[in-house]
């Protein structure tokens, strides 16, 4: 099997993500039993996952082959991986008590469209059994209010530069500082580690807001029943200046309940 370097390259992202905090977030709303994590890429969520949790059985469904065998290389007892498409029917009616998607709806979105995101959580629906949950943990986009923030210093200026010419967004100077919008911000920030890293693949993500979200989920059968967004952390980017309380949300965490109709 002939790689390209892109997905070589997203594997390896994958598999050296720190997720110790996603993972402690999604133990305190996880429970024992059959899990099915959709997108699981490289399958880093259900090792760590599965350490925990030694009564639980895990699946991983993945579209990408490479991922899937990164994930069975990995041989993790409890749990079973398999090439799938999230849109296409893969496991019976009523198997699954939680279904987890981390980081992959807007992936799902992005491959499949509206389309695609609908016919996965009917899928998800369909697999959950009476009562089961789906917990989703993906980026949020922001409002359209505007930040200021400093580059620290010249690497960050060069990052940023960079970002500039690829992204063509928009920005104002303010002596030293730079004033952009949040949404603008939050897509420099998701992309300074790649372009650290020399990694070409700066496109950027489509999220969606907390609305759409909720309309989405409810009109495919879920009731939240929680959710929690996450900042982006100040510590992580230490070339970036600005207030702490300005720095935007991040991520959000859902927990759902399947409703019976
Ligand atoms: C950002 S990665 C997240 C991987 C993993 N959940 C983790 O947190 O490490 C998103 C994953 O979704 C997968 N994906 C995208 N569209 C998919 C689809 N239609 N069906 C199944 N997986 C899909 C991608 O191949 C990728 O592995």
């Amino acid at each position: 099997m002939k790689l390209n370097n892109k997905i070589l390259l997203e594997a390896k992202r994958l598999d050296k993500w720190d997720n110790t905090a996603d993972v402690k977030e999604l133990l305190s709303v996880l429970n024992e039993g059959i899990i099915l994590e959709i997108g699981c890429g490289t399958g880093t969520i259900i090792e760590s996952l599965s350490n925990c949790l030694n009564n639980s059985k895990f699946y991983g469904i993945d579209i990408e082959p490479h991922f899937i065998q990164r994930a069975k290389n990995k041989k993790i007892q409890n749990a079973e991986f398999l090439i799938a498409n999230a849109t296409k029917r893969t496991f019976k009616a009523n198997s699954f008590d939680t279904v987890i998607l981390r980081d992959s709806l807007h992936e799902i979105r992005k491959k499949e469209g509206k389309k695609g995101v609908f016919l996965a959580l009917k899928n998800i629906y369909y697999y959950l059994k009476e009562g089961g949950s789906l917990i989703i943990r993906d980026g949020l986009t922001p409002n359209q209010k505007k930040i200021e923030f400093i580059l620290a210093n010249r690497k960050m200026e060069l990052i940023f530069e960079e970002f500039i010419e690829y992204s063509g967004r928009e920005f104002q100077r303010k002596n030293s500082r730079i004033v952009m919008l949040v949404k603008d911000f939050v897509y420099f920030l998701s992309k300074i580690k790649k372009i650290e890293s020399l990694n070409t693949s700066l496109e950027e993500s489509k999220h969606y807001n907390l609305e759409e979200y909720k309309k989405i989920l409810n009109s495919n059968g879920f009731e939240v029943l929680s959710q929690k967004k996450y900042k982006f952390s100040l510590e992580k980017y230490p070339g970036i200046i600005t207030n702490k309380r300005d720095m935007p949300f991040s991520y959000i965490m859902f927990l759902c309940k399947k409703i019976i109709k």
